[in-house]
């Protein structure tokens, strides 16, 4: 596997990649690998013949510094890791490399940036990743980008901008990998105690509430939000929307997404679960 920083030298590479007439997987990441992670690189290897993995902890997507200078960083481990998966490229660039002197545009999506995560981090969040993803997808040109169900709100709102800007890359969706006892797997999980740890159950013991509700017949969302809701204290949210705009619902009739976020300890958790009326 090679580590590739610049920009010049990925597309000398996707060159040649392209004259062989292989197909190309790009796994956007911002590094600290998990299983979560892996799924991806494993789903990618599997549908395409070459496979570059982007490690970039995108400064512009955090909305405070503090969450910036905290985050986990393990480029040497992730390298290693990702080689054992067979990847090809680490595409791990500075941040002078993507953001130079004078960057002057922004990429973003209106509506669905300002509501649940975008309205608790701040519209610029999703700007952030949209320009982020948007300036990878440009580079890398790939057959197709592969993300995580974990990030349900960001899934839609790269989807929504892949379809508005004609962007030639297939989207790829992949389940979200849990802990045996229903964590969502996340970075940021390093930062919990492991008393924040047992807390940190309360999110996904709301989403599978949710699901319990449904699979015994409920169809109210207030109702299902009040199930969902006694086994998590004080969450930022806890909303039932449709999964393609994120409008909230008062009752389902389709498949519906559960979204959760809240505090725990020093970091902020977000998970989701899709809802089935059956
Ligand atoms: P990061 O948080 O590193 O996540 C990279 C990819 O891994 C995302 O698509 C995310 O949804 C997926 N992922 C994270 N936890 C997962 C889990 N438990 N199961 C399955 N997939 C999981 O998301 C980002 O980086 C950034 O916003 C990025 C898209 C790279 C833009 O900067």
């Amino acid at each position: 596997m090679r580590t590739i920083r610049t920009i010049a030298e990925m597309r000398a590479w996707l060159g040649n990649c392209r004259a062989e007439n292989r197909s190309v997987g790009l796994v956007p990441t911002m590094g600290a690998f998990h299983a979560g992670h892996h799924s991806l690189m494993r789903a990618a290897k599997d549908e395409q013949d070459a496979v570059v993995v982007s490690l970039f902890v995108n400064p512009t997507q955090f909305n405070d510094p503090k969450d910036l200078q905290n985050y986990p960083r393990s480029e040497a481990n992730d390298a290693v890791e990702a080689s054992e998966l067979g990847v090809d490229v680490l595409f791990a660039p500075p941040a002078s490399e993507m953001y130079p002197e004078g960057f002057a545009t922004t990429v973003s999506v209106a509506g669905l940036s300002e509501i649940l995560e975008g309205a608790e981090r701040g519209p610029g969040h999703f700007a952030g990743v949209c320009t982020v993803v948007c300036k990878l997808l440009n580079i890398v040109a790939p057959d197709a980008a592969y993300f995580g169900q974990k990030d349900a709100q960001q899934v839609a709102v790269v989807k929504r901008m892949v379809r508005d800007l004609d962007l030639s890359s297939k989207i790829e969706v992949l389940p979200t990998v849990r802990e045996p006892d229903g964590l969502a797997l996340s970075s940021r999980n390093v930062r919990l105690s492991s008393e924040d740890r047992e807390q940190a159950l309360s999110l996904s013991r709301a989403l599978f509430a949710a699901r319990d509700a449904v699979a015994a017949g409920e169809r109210d969302v207030e109702r299902i939000r009040a199930a969902a809701l006694a086994q998590i204290e004080d969450p930022e949210y806890l909303a039932v929307v449709d999964p393609l705009t994120f409008s909230p619902l008062s009752t389902i009739a389709a498949p519906a997404l559960v979204a959760v976020a809240a505090r725990v300890g020093p970091v902020r958790l977000i998970d989701n679960l899709v809802l089935e009326p059956v």
